[in-house]
Order: C-alpha cells, then structure tokens, then sequence
C-alpha cells in the first residue's frame, strides 16, 4: 500500500481543492488542527510548511481540549477511522466554542456528528490503517488550505512532490538501505532532524513504532544540542539516524551535532526532492516504507496495534 502512496495522494490533493468551505471560513485568522496519531500528524506537517512558506499560523491540539481562542478559527478535526474519542471530543467542544469545524475523515461518528451540525464533511479514501493513509489526510488539508489561500505553498512544489511519490524503486532501494542498517546496528536509537523537518523524525519514529514495534526517540537540531547531547555523549552506545535535508545550515548542523554525540552507528537519510515540502513527502514516505519492511523482515506483522486498541478502550 505504501508503494503506491502517488495515487491516493493525488486523488486527495484534488478533493482538498475541491472542497467547498462555507462563506467566513476563509476570513479565519488561525487553523487548529484536532487529531491524534497517523491523523494529527498531517496537522504538524501543515504548522511547519505553514511557517516554512507563509500562511496562517496553525495549531495543532493532539488531546480533547481545543485552545480558548478558537472561536472563529478554522478548526479541522481530522480522523482516518472517524472514531477517535479525543478527536470527537476536540471537534464538538471547539464548534461549541465558535470554531469553523470541517471534518477530515473516512466516515465513522465523526461524518455523523458533522453531518448533524452542518460542517462541511471531507471524505478520505480508505487504507490498511490510519497511519498507511497519510498521503490521503495531508493533501486533503494542504488542498484545502491552498484553495482557500490561507497557506503560500507554490503550485509546482505541490507537483513536484506528487511526481516524487511515482519513484518506487529509489525509495525502496533507499528503504532497503535503511532497514539493513536498523537491523545491524546495536543502541539506543535517537532519529535526528532539523527543526523545520522535525514532523519527519516524529512520523518515523511513531511508523517504527506501530508497524515495526520498535522504540526511537526524535530529536531536532539545534535545540536537541542545548539538552539531550550531553547524555548521548555520556552514554557513547546511541544509534543515530540523521534525517538530512541536504540544505544549509542544517546539513552542517546536523553533522556536527552527531560528531559531538558519539554515537556507536550513524545512518544518513538523504532526502531527496527539489523543495522543502518534497524533501518531507519523501521522508515520509522512506520511514513508512522502512518500518513495514522491517517488520516483515523482523517476522513481525505490521499491521495489528493491539496495545494501541487497548488504550483507545481505556479512553472511550
Ligand atoms: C493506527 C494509527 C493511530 C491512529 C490513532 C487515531 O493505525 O495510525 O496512530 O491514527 O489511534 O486514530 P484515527 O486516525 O482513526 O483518528
């Protein structure tokens, strides 16, 4: 399913531009984006392309209190499953607040809820899982957004970034790379990204968790440089994988930090792409692709989450 990311990614870029906010909603002032997991993680890739090529400030609320501010924000509430108890929650207290709420979702109570209040109701094309479904959830919002021109992303970046997603081979050869490296290497592994990619270090780190069962910490230059260093230098046994952006200054940045760090293994993840938001798709896109295969390779099976499930009971 994630080999063949270019499909649904374009199918949702499409529907996001297509979608049909009320009047008003496009004089908001700020976007808060409610939703937990593979869902709230389109909102955090939107907040840094927002402050990477202008456009409105977004917000993204990853429990069931949205900000005290939201009145007249553009709120959206997004859901792969549409069950989400944090995410239902967030939608209806915000719309009760005076948040413009549009629901981003496969269906499920949130479609429902929506539907019954009158917010415009997005509908995303199913996946094997939440997080498999990225591609459907961010260009949803990144079409919508630009539709409305509430965020500067060019065009051609947009583009650019989907044509990215039809190179299959390279990204599984540099997949294949990546897991090789997952698998031979011993440590703690820390995924290492500068700040204006940090998303990508998130996402990997959540993929390797859900599908491959496996635990990382993310960390962002220059800030991990004020604090976690002085422990990873301590310990000495860290694995670092450096999620480099080939562009100035964090390339130097990032190396630097890692020399410092002295980490037993280190992985350089070049991302490929001619724009920032290309250079994240393809992030993306190699940790979800890695973590599957190093599940697969591992005997793990990538799908089930059930101590997620477990914890999604606890909360309803
Ligand atoms: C499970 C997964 C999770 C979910 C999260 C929220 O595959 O990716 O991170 O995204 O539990 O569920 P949804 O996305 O349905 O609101």
């Amino acid at each position: 399913y994630y080999l063949g990311w270019a499909g649904p990614a374009r199918r949702a870029y499409s529907s996001g531009v297509a979608l049909q906010l009320p009047q008003g909603y496009a004089r908001a002032g700020e976007v808060v984006v409610c939703g937990m997991g593979g869902s709230g993680a389109a909102g955090d890739y939107l907040a840094a392309l927002s402050a990477r090529y202008g456009g409105l400030p977004v917000y993204v609320v990853k429990s069931a209190e949205p900000p005290a501010w939201v009145r007249g924000s553009l709120v959206y509430a997004v859901s792969f499953s549409g069950n989400t108890r944090e995410t239902l929650s967030c939608a209806s207290r915000a719309y009760r607040l005076g948040g413009l709420v549009v629901a981003v979702t496969t269906g499920g109570r949130l479609a429902s809820w929506a539907r019954s209040v009158g917010a415009p109701v997005a509908l995303v094309e199913e996946a094997p899982a939440p997080r498999a479904g990225w591609p459907q959830l961010f260009y949803t919002l990144l079409g919508s957004l630009k539709a409305a021109g509430l965020i500067q992303v060019p065009e051609s970046h947009v583009e650019e970034s989907l044509q990215l997603l039809g190179e299959r081979e390279r990204a599984e050869a540099e997949a294949g790379e990546l897991v090789a490296w997952l698998r031979e290497s011993r440590g703690r592994l820390a995924v290492l990204a500068p700040e204006p990619y940090y998303p990508v270090a998130v996402r990997a780190v959540s993929e390797l968790a859900e599908n491959a069962k496996t635990s990382a910490v993310a960390m962002q230059v220059p800030e991990a440089g004020h604090n976690l260093l002085e422990a990873l230098a301590r310990d000495g046994d860290s694995r670092l994988l450096l999620i480099d952006p080939g562009e100035e200054p964090w390339s130097t940045l990032l190396h630097e930090f890692a020399g410092l760090a002295r980490p037993a293994s280190i992985h350089v993840a070049r991302l490929q792409g001619g724009s920032p938001l290309s250079r994240m798709v393809w992030g993306t896109w190699l940790a979800g692709l890695a973590s599957v295969r190093l599940a697969l390779e591992e005997g793990l099976e990538p799908e089930p989450v059930k101590t997620i499930k477990a914890f999604r009971r606890v909360v309803e």
